[in-house]
């Protein structure tokens, strides 16, 4: 600070009032520049500049002692004053461009990427066992040129029963296990269906009603339900349908498709049983046999010791059948068979337990998984 001008007044040394007004603003502008250095952040030195700047800033308090300076001093100290604001501002305007350097780099360095760390890696989802082994099987008989096709899960009793030669009244309705909707009365029940041999009838109906004619080789896949629920029975389960109609088709038809099938499923040579059985719609009709896959017929837990373990329910077409979508029985004949999804794929795995399809454990999901 430069040594204020003293005068003697009186006998006493007195400062004049231009140099204690200098005096003043020279502290005035030394606080306020080691307040910039010290201001923490843009906002703060948004707030030192208005508290020294500003309309009622410390500065502008100074400037009110001017009033009491003699007139011929008044431009004096103007000067000065401006000199003083100068330098502030400028003081200021560097700080602030260090500060936002500083801020910028702050922000950088904050939002840094580290690009050579390794990404994480997406997870994919598997499609479901049963869905695994409904592609498998259909396949197989798209390959053998069979035609895939698809039919509603609410059915009627004439799709799901009467056509099927299961007439009102016949045991083999009960043994079904049926989910009915309540009805109101005037329409034929509906109930979720039982089994995908009504895409039989649906499908034969559609070819005749369109004007076309056997022959018909369809494969029908789906879900089917029946009120029934234990260790190896879930409500809802999955069937594959299939079946063929043409002339001339014979018992010897359905064998020859269902060792191909059941081998090129099983991936290995199975030996195949044919075991008379009953069926409403088929005549003569047999339950099929594979040879166990699991001990090569020697006899173990999953065939009861027998070798064999059962797979399908099949037959040749019932003429009643044929005749309730008007297909003439005599010129035409057909073979059909039905098979339970879960039970060939718990086969095929070696899975102990039907409920595992159907509990989503991601554990067994992801260990039966494939991503096609
Ligand atoms: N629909 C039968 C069921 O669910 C399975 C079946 C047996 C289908 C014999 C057929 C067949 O086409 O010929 O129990």
């Amino acid at each position: 600070m430069a040594l204020p001008f003293l005068f003697v007044l009186n006998g006493v040394w007195v400062m004049s009032e231009i140099d204690a007004l200098k005096g003043e603003l020279e502290v005035l502008q030394e606080k306020a520049l080691a307040s910039f250095l010290k201001a923490a952040d843009l906002t703060a030195l948004q707030t030192l500049r208005v508290a020294y700047l500003g309309k009622k800033g410390e500065l502008t308090s100074v400037l009110k002692g001017v009033g009491k300076l003699a007139p011929a001093d008044r431009p004096v100290i103007g000067q000065f004053v401006n000199a003083t604001k100068a330098a502030l501002a400028e003081a200021l305007d560097a700080a602030e461009v260090l500060l936002a350097v500083k801020e910028k780099q702050q922000r950088i360095e904050a939002e840094r990427l580290d690009v050579t760390l390794p990404g994480r890696s997406a997870t994919r989802g598997v499609l479901h066992p049963v869905q695994q082994g409904l592609n498998e099987m259909t396949a197989i008989f798209a390959q053998m040129g069979f035609a895939i096709a698809e039919g509603p899960e609410i059915e009627d009793e004439f799709h799901n029963f009467d056509a099927l030669n299961i007439p009102q009244e016949h045991p083999a309705r009960a043994m079904h296990d049926t989910f009915f909707f309540e009805s109101s009365g005037e329409q034929q029940a509906k109930l979720l269906r039982t089994h995908t041999s009504p895409v039989q009838i649906r499908t034969m109906q559609a070819c005749i009603a369109s004007g076309g004619k056997p022959p018909l080789a369809v494969v029908a896949p789906g879900r089917v339900y029946r009120c029934d629920y234990d260790v190896t029975h879930s409500p809802m389960f999955h069937q594959v349908e299939v079946f063929k109609v043409d002339k001339d088709v014979s018992l010897a038809h359905l064998k020859g498709v269902l060792q191909h099938f059941l081998s090129a499923y099983f991936e290995k040579e199975v030996s195949i049983r044919l075991r008379p059985h009953y069926f409403p719609f088929t005549e003569p009709s047999a339950e099929v046999d594979i040879g166990c896959v699991f001990c090569a017929g020697k006899g173990c837990r999953i065939c009861k010791g027998s070798g064999w373990v059962e797979v399908l329910g099949s037959g040749m077409i019932h003429p009643n059948v044929l005749k309730s979508v008007g297909i003439d029985s005599e010129i035409y004949s057909g073979f059909a068979f039905g098979l339970g999804v879960e039970r060939l794929v718990m086969l095929k795995h070696g899975i102990p337990d039907l409920r595992l399809f159907f509990e989503n454990d991601v554990r067994f999901l992801r260990r039966m998984g494939a991503n096609t």
